[in-house]
């Protein structure tokens, strides 16, 4: 196939011809990005045309003497962000992660890559792979949920789609990037096996799944900046994976050393040159900087961009951007992941003929949420807001809207209406990409940052549930934000909850369909939702110094034996799932689990079908289960399916400290199949290997 690794090492000869052409300010000229975060800040006050961050693709190397291609990146992850109002605006990675759909995230990436085409682009930045050690992270949005396995399908599945297309995909940040405020400054430390069977394996997943390039992270590893990390960038990703890609700094502060750099493993400095350019020249010149190590990146570059090479194809097509079937898949995306958390009496869906009156409470419900406002930021043509998507399931009722700022106004709106509908979380200030106050005038216009004060909603919008859960029975609270959202203080207040995280420019419209019944809602959990988050590990936004626990997520609630109030994996639908008839089994391949699924309700829907393994029987400290395979089975009522999940034994390994190498304990293993990581939620069986 095409743009695989194999395909890309087919370039060698070639590339190689080329770099031995090369003067040795050619090569360090492909190492160097060429766009300024200052000279960017001017253009947009100067030029009105100039409309936001990365609106048209930013180029590095090239040599046209030679036919190298100059590397034109387009960030990500939420769709293409060098939009000006064109791009279609997908839902967050969180909602993607949800919807545990991996054909669609692939199916998402070919979009993408048509998209990033279409502006004359050939690289694209947005494949975040990042493991959020505490939710409060304020680009979690951006990822897809607290769990390895799950990342590194989704994330090699949003690789595959978008090399498939044509475009070179790059995953990021590498590694340990799960704190915003602190990103330029924090040294992240952890155990090996943390680093080995938490943090990483999700970046390995990509590299085996084809990805052509990495991004380093802004933060410390062990003390070494991620962007000059021999031991992440030399080591583990060229020497151990094999990695035959380029790896690309973080954006303008990303390289602080050019010597530590280079030698470090870091192939280009983006977006501009601080530390490559002149200064490289200097240190390959006295040798500071081997030339051995500069042939080393600009053949990575050289090879890459020759097997993506779309000069001479001319398939900028720009009627794809934000084209019919692209805004399908948005919306499929967002009727996939929004996630049914209660719905106490079935309260939901409501039913027709028996609304006539709704009232929709919340400034967020007439807005777009669609995400934070840092360089994820896509602008699409337009965004269905709650509001808009409540009006289009329901044309025929009388739809109201308030602000629920004055409690008083609101109780009497929701005592005569037939149904309550509160929109209520988080936007661009809450969380988001953090950037200071002085950049965030020109860059993006929003703070953003971690969510340091907790991850409840914010006091008003719990008074207003509190005041007005009891007023009407039918109420259901609409939730939008990137990661967990603290429910336990209210959620006994109102009938039904929906997670609908940033849903993207059809979000409103999936909202609509899933509250009125058109669409059975089949999104799950991503993460766990605890009872308390002081049972999430702690973290000091501001450190910096951060460890990392082994444990993070729902692994530590199980290994502390703390039931979750909802359990990773876990969302509801309008029909009823039966799991029965589970058999296990093991080879050299893997551990497999096999059931019945029956959908025993009496409406269409789907179920996600999960499999944990268990460490019970370990001689180590592991985890109690983690996830090791899933899919997505759609079924009407009545209707059984018989489904086997495989978790390879590759996912089953620890990490062994004395010989540094990954292992497999012959031990009778665990296995669980089900519908969410609780005991109650799955049928339990065990396989020795
Ligand atoms: C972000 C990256 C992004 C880059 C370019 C940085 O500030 O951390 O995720 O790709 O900017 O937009």
């Amino acid at each position: 196939m095409k743009y695989t690794k194999d395909y890309r090492l087919g370039f060698t000869g070639k590339a190689q011809h080329i770099l031995d052409q090369l003067t040795l300010e050619e090569k360090v000229h492909l190492m160097s990005g060429r766009m300024s975060l200052e000279q960017e800040m001017r253009n947009q006050q100067e030029d009105p045309d100039n409309l936001h961050y990365n609106y048209v693709p930013y180029p590095a190397g090239g040599i046209e003497r030679l036919g190298v291609p100059e590397l034109r990146f387009c960030d990500g992850p939420r769709g293409v962000v060098c939009s000006r109002g064109k791009s279609t605006c997908f839902p967050v990675p969180m909602l993607r992660g949800a919807s545990f759909d991996v054909e669609l995230e692939e199916k998402i990436g070919r979009a993408i890559a048509s998209e990033i085409l279409a502006y004359g682009g050939n690289y694209f930045g947005g494949v975040c792979i990042n493991l959020p050690y505490n939710p409060g992270w304020g680009r979690s949005q951006e990822t897809y949920g607290e769990e390895s396995f799950l990342l590194g399908k989704m994330g090699a599945a949003l690789v595959r789609g978008v090399q498939s297309g044509g475009v070179i995909a790059c995953i990021k940040h590498y590694a340990f990037n799960q704190m915003e405020n602190a990103r330029f400054k924090v040294n992240v430390t952890c155990d090996k096996r943390t680093e080995r069977e938490v943090y990483l394996p999700h970046f390995k997943d990509c590299i085996d799944a084809g990805a052509a390039s990495v991004m380093s992270s802004y933060n410390k590893y062990q003390g070494a900046y991620c962007g000059h990390n021999a031991y992440l960038l030399n080591d583990v990703l060229k020497g151990e994976w094999g990695f035959d890609g380029f790896v690309i700094s973080d954006f303008y502060w990303g390289v602080k050393d050019t010597v530590e750099a280079a030698n470090g493993g870091q192939n280009i400095e983006m977006a501009h040159t601080r530390f490559f350019g002149e200064k490289l020249l200097d240190a390959a010149k006295s040798g500071l900087v081997s030339e051995n190590t500069i042939n080393d990146a600009a053949l990575r570059i050289i090879r890459t961009l020759l097997a993506f090479d779309n000069t001479k194809t001319g398939n900028a097509d720009p009627s794809v951007l934000a084209c019919p079937e692209h805004i399908d898949l948005a919306l499929q995306s967002a009727r996939k992941g929004i996630t049914l958390l209660q719905n106490k009496n079935h309260v939901l869906p409501f039913e027709r003929d028996k609304i006539q009156r709704i009232l929709v409470l919340g400034e967020l419900g007439r807005l777009e949420p669609i995400g934070d406002h840092g360089s994820s930021w896509v602008r699409p043509p337009y965004v269905i807001s709650p509001m808009q998507g409540i009006r289009m399931a329901a044309p025929y009722a009388e739809v109201t809207f308030d602000d629920g700022k004055d409690l008083e106004r609101a109780k009497a709106l929701a005592e005569r209406a037939d149904a309550v509908v509160m929109v209520l979380g988080y936007d661009h200030n809450d969380e988001g990409e953090f950037v200071s106050a002085e950049a965030a005038e020109g860059y993006t216009g929003s703070m953003g940052g971690d969510r340091r004060r907790s991850l409840g909603l914010h006091k008003p919008d719990i008074a207003l549930i509190q005041a007005l859960g009891p007023c009407n029975a039918k109420t259901a609270v609409v939730l939008i934000g990137g990661n967990t959202i603290m429910i336990s203080e209210w959620k006994d207040e109102v009938s039904a909850i929906l997670m609908a995280y940033y849903p993207g420019m059809e979000g409103g419209r999936a909202l609509g369909e899933i509250l009125f019944g058109a669409i059975n809602p089949s999104g799950k959990l991503p993460f766990v939702l605890p009872e308390n988050e002081r049972d999430l590990p702690q973290v000091d936004w501001d450190a910096d110094e951060q460890f990392y626990d082994y444990y993070h997520g729902y692994t530590r609630l199980d290994n502390a034996g703390i039931q979750p109030l909802l359990p990773f994996g876990f969302g509801l639908s309008y029909t009823r799932f039966a799991f029965s008839d589970a058999e296990f089994g093991g080879d050299d391949e893997g551990i497999t689990a096999t059931c019945t699924v029956t959908n025993s309700g009496e409406r269409e829907g789907a179920e996600v079908v999960q499999m944990y393994v268990g460490f019970k029987n370990s001689a180590l400290d592991r985890p109690v289960r983690v996830l090791g395979a899933f899919d997505r089975v759609s079924l009407k009522p009545g209707e059984s399916h018989r489904i086997t999940l495989q978790c390879p034994l590759e996912k089953l390994r620890y990490f062994d400290e004395k010989s540094g190498t990954m292992k497999l304990e012959h031990i009778p293993h665990e296995v669980f199949i089900g519908n969410a990581c609780s005991d109650a939620h799955l049928l339990a069986g065990s396989v020795d290997l």
